[in-house]
């Protein structure tokens, strides 16, 4: 058996939880709780994604996530000045580095690492040396990875939200294309040393191919997992995710 076919990590990101709350400008529902609700439910990491204008998670909500948790927190963040200082305060178990813009709703795409490899190189060895480890998220292209492990990240993730979006658009050839080029990059990612990750958009109908890609050690998903919350519970919710992700990998 090769060393890799580990038991795959659940991430649950709880930034929409802070989305929901910072609708009303009120301090309810708090994402700590949900963290601390996730943990319990088996969530094996959290994630939250502190973003420059501070429309989900605040900076008090990462100071109660690393006073409050008992499993890892993965960090996601821009490659920015300010954000390597609050890293380098709380030193989370990761930092996820990732693109971001004012005006996207959502991270939208990968970080373009071969663009920029000397600045993010600079960038994360400090993070490294604090001892975090360091996730860079990134579409499943060859030129990226390569440039991802050329830098010193120990760890990529794998962007699933055009597979996502293809399979909830019916375009399924063009589904199953993003997948197999998942699945080659994730292979070829795990040749090179680099931990592999994968996440956005997940939901339980694409779940498992993915889970199924024995290269992949973790899965960060949040907005469904925090929606489908509202029908059946947190706790429910995380565990029929697990409960795919177990199906996909066996
Ligand atoms: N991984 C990364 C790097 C992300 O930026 C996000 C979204 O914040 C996720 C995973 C989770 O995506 P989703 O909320 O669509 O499940």
């Amino acid at each position: 058996m090769t060393d890799y076919a580990g038991r795959l990590r659940l991430g649950v990101n709880i930034d929409h939880v802070a989305t929901v709350r910072n609708a009303r400008g009120s301090a309810y529902p708090d994402p700590i709780r949900a963290a601390k609700l996730a943990e319990e439910a088996g969530a094996d990491g959290i994630t939250a994604h502190l973003r420059e204008d501070r429309r989900h998670i605040s900076d008090a909500d990462i100071d109660g996530l690393m006073e409050a948790l008992s499993v890892p927190l993965n960090f996601e963040m821009a490659a920015t000045d300010e954000m390597q200082a609050i890293a380098l305060r709380h030193k989370p178990h990761a930092v996820c580095i990732v693109p971001e813009k004012r005006e996207e709703r959502t991270t939208e795409g990968g970080l373009e690492v071969a663009r920029e490899e000397n600045k993010l190189a600079h960038f994360i060895a400090p993070l490294r040396d604090a001892g975090c480890r360091v996730s860079i998220f990134i579409a499943a292209d060859q030129k990226q990875i390569e440039a991802a492990h050329r830098i010193g990240a120990q760890v990529i993730e794998l962007h699933t939200g055009a597979y996502c979006d293809f399979h909830s658009e019916g375009h399924f050839d063009e589904r199953d294309a993003e997948l197999a080029r998942l699945r080659e990059m994730s292979a070829y990612a795990h040749s090179l040393g680099l931990e592999v990750h994968a996440g956005h958009g997940l939901t339980y109908d694409t779940v498992g191919p993915v889970a199924a890609f024995p290269e992949v050690m973790e899965l960060n998903i949040g907005h469904f997992i925090i929606g489908e919350a509202i029908f059946r519970g947190l706790a429910p919710a995380i565990h029929e995710m697990r409960r795919l992700m177990d199906e996909a990998r066996a």
